[in-house]
């Protein structure tokens, strides 16, 4: 009697377990960190920014994981697509899957922002790595005297957080997605299809149940 109800509590506590998690989240797959993560799955499709900086040093390195990058055109792993294309990119080609989106920060985040805005929704997650750091520069003649001051003054407002406070306040929502949880609570109705690991699980149980229960049974009969 004890390995039957053993063996009973085991499961009947499995598949509560599995009942539990089933209901309560679902897993968002979060693949992409860092651009590594992108050139290592054979079949992801960059998308980079058209006419930009970083199409033109993508098209220069002659080596290095930019080269990497530059070397997917031939296999139709890179596209580039215009500014004014990319948040069309995002919704029809990155959100169904199978792409990623490679561009500055601001950008992306901008872009993710005006999705949200139209939408509600956060489709997308941004990778925890950055790479190709930007810089806005004040450029002078050469040889002016106020360069050292006017260096000193950028290097001031960089480190106040100021971009990262103007970029907050002007973009509407521009905070809405930045946190993308690894987990949601599922909202969504559950149906029985959704469900039949749990059914499979149930039926697992009671038969292993039942043969416990015959086993026990048969050594205590012959025994
Ligand atoms: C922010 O997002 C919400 C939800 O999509 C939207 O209703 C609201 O208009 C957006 N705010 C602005 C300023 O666009």
């Amino acid at each position: 009697m004890g390995i039957w109800m053993l063996t009973t509590l085991v499961l009947t506590r499995g598949y509560a377990g599995t009942l539990m998690s089933l209901l309560a989240v679902r897993h968002v797959r979060q693949p992409y960190h860092t651009l590594m993560d992108v050139l290592d799955d054979p079949e992801v499709i960059q998308i980079w920014q058209k006419n930009s900086a970083n199409e033109q040093l993508l098209r220069s390195v002659t080596s290095g994981i930019y080269r990497e990058v530059m070397n997917q055109e031939e296999l139709g792993l890179l596209i580039f697509r215009t500014q004014g294309q990319l948040s069309e990119s995002l919704t029809s080609l990155v959100k169904p899957g199978g792409h990623v989106l490679i561009d500055v920060d601001v950008t992306v985040r901008n872009l993710i922002a005006g999705i949200f805005s139209q939408s509600g929704r956060c489709d997308y997650f941004v990778s925890r790595d950055g790479f190709l750091p930007s810089y806005g520069v004040v450029a002078s003649q050469k040889g002016n005297p106020l360069i050292p001051a006017i260096s000193k003054r950028v290097m001031q407002l960089t480190s106040s957080g100021i971009f990262e406070y103007w970029f907050e306040k002007q973009i509407p929502n521009s905070t809405s997605c930045l946190i993308t949880p690894s987990t949601v609570v599922e909202r969504v109705p559950l149906s029985l299809a959704s469900l039949w690991g749990v059914f499979v699980m149930l039926a697992a149980g009671l038969t292993s149940s039942v043969i416990a229960f015959c086993l026990e049974n048969f050594i205590t009969y012959f025994s």
